[in-house]
């Protein structure tokens, strides 16, 4: 149930909800979730049909338009896609000035940001033509640079984009193809890569996505906007999570060490959290989470990692967190990044790369939810307001009589 209280501000008052549990700040008609449900749509699509039948281009039209392509325009989208991937030479100078142990998510930040400061020709985000071009450079772009950041840490050379392969293959390609040999992605990989990115594209007000419209609607350009839903991104408690989930079943380390950490997560003296567990709208089984896991197991067949420690630790914890009345009065289910993590763990991804996969996904999101903020007639600058607990008004006193 909604209740409008655009009224009560016009007459002075207003709503106090720190962390928005309650607040609706737009209308969008992007992604649907009923998280009694455990149900997640896509402009109505359900993500089960899309992770199954669809792909990653397709679904980023999708979310920018509305409705699924016809064929020829799905070419068309992919074509301009392709037409962007490739970043500024100068850019790739900006990689030298980082230490090699930066964390990826830092240069991400910067790097993305910086990218309004090479297409001055699309920043006019009252033009319409503008705003495309932005949304396309941004898909297309944000693949290469999370790329060029692994490249970089490990001192390897950058990979150029491959515009005949799918967007989930070139990243895979620009990720660990080498000059020196004829390595191509295991098209298993790749199906599993695209559905990592479908799973990610968009989940409508979330922490991030609400930053992107916050920062978007006081009119910075969109390239700004999507580095501060990247900085967003980066917490453990939001797109940070799938690291700290990993890193969390290498700490648990054996299948018999479990119920301890079953135990600390009770804790209330305790701040750990089970990380990959609970969400401020799921109050049921994240059905990404259900893809994620079918994933997992299909990757793992095919490396041949079936018996890995990591996989079996987290197979584990699932059914022992279910079965504890603790999780079960606090309807806290396993999330999207409870799987995501050991996926990419198996394909030789660095954990510190997780979140950069996830922010290269969700750009297809912050894109369409931004552009859909943009194109609104009543468009607003976001502007929260606060309970204020400080000090009553007083004087001020001089330094030398205090
Ligand atoms: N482990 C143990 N207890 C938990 C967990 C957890 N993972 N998550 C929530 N709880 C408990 C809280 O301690 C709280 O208990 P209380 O009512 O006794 O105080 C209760 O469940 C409700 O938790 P809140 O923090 O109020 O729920 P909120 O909606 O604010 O937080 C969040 C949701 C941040 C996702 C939380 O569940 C969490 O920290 N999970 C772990 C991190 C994680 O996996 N994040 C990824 C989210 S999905 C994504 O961003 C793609």
């Amino acid at each position: 149930d909604v209740i409008d209280v655009r009224a009560l501000g016009k007459a002075g008052y207003f709503t106090y909800d720190p962390g928005y549990v309650s607040t609706g700040a737009c209308e969008s008609k992007i992604t649907f979730i009923d998280g009694e449900k455990g149900q997640l749509l896509y402009r109505g699509y359900p993500i089960e049909q899309l992770a199954e039948q669809s792909n990653f281009e397709e679904v980023a039209y999708l979310l920018l338009n509305g409705e699924l392509p016809s064929k020829e325009e799905f070419e068309n989208f992919v074509a301009k896609i392709n037409n962007h991937t490739m970043v500024h030479q100068q850019m790739m100078n900006f990689f030298n000035g980082f230490r090699r142990d930066a964390h990826p998510m830092a240069i991400m930040v910067s790097v993305v940001g910086a990218l309004s400061a090479f297409y001055h020709d699309s920043l006019d985000i009252n033009n319409p033509e503008h705003r495309d071009i932005s949304a396309l450079r941004l898909i297309a772009k944000v693949p290469t640079i999370a790329a060029m950041c692994y490249r970089y840490s490990v001192g390897h050379p950058f990979v150029y984009p491959d515009n005949d392969m799918s967007l989930a293959e070139n990243f895979l390609n620009m990720m660990f193809s080498m000059p020196t040999n004829d390595w191509k992605p295991d098209p298993v990989l790749v199906k599993a890569m695209d559905r990592i990115f479908i799973l990610h594209a968009d989940h409508e007000q979330n922490a991030s996505t609400s930053t992107v419209r916050l920062a978007g609607s006081s009119g910075a350009n969109p390239f700004a906007a999507i580095a501060s839903g990247i900085a967003c991104l980066w917490g453990p408690a939001h797109g940070g999570a799938n690291e700290a989930c990993l890193n969390m079943l290498r700490e648990i380390g054996d299948v018999s060490r479990i119920p301890e950490f079953i135990e600390r997560a009770k804790d209330k003296n305790d701040p750990f959290r089970l990380m990959g567990f609970g969400h401020r709208v799921y109050k049921n089984f994240d059905p990404r989470a259900k893809v994620m896991r079918e994933s997992a197991h299909e990757v793992l067949d095919l490396l041949g990692k079936h018996d890995d420690p990591i996989f079996k630790i987290a197979l584990e914890l699932e059914k022992i967190a279910l079965e504890d009345p603790y999780f079960i009065e606090k309807k806290l289910y396993p999330n999207v990044d409870f799987y995501s993590g050991v996926i990419l763990d198996a394909m030789g991804i660095p954990t510190n790369m997780f979140t950069v996969i996830f922010a290269l996904a969700r750009t297809v999101g912050w894109v369409s939810q931004w552009h859909e903020m943009i194109g609104e007639d009543d468009r607003r600058i976001g502007r929260p307001r606060q309970l204020y607990t400080g000090a009553t008004e007083r004087d001020y006193v001089d330094l030398n009589k205090r």
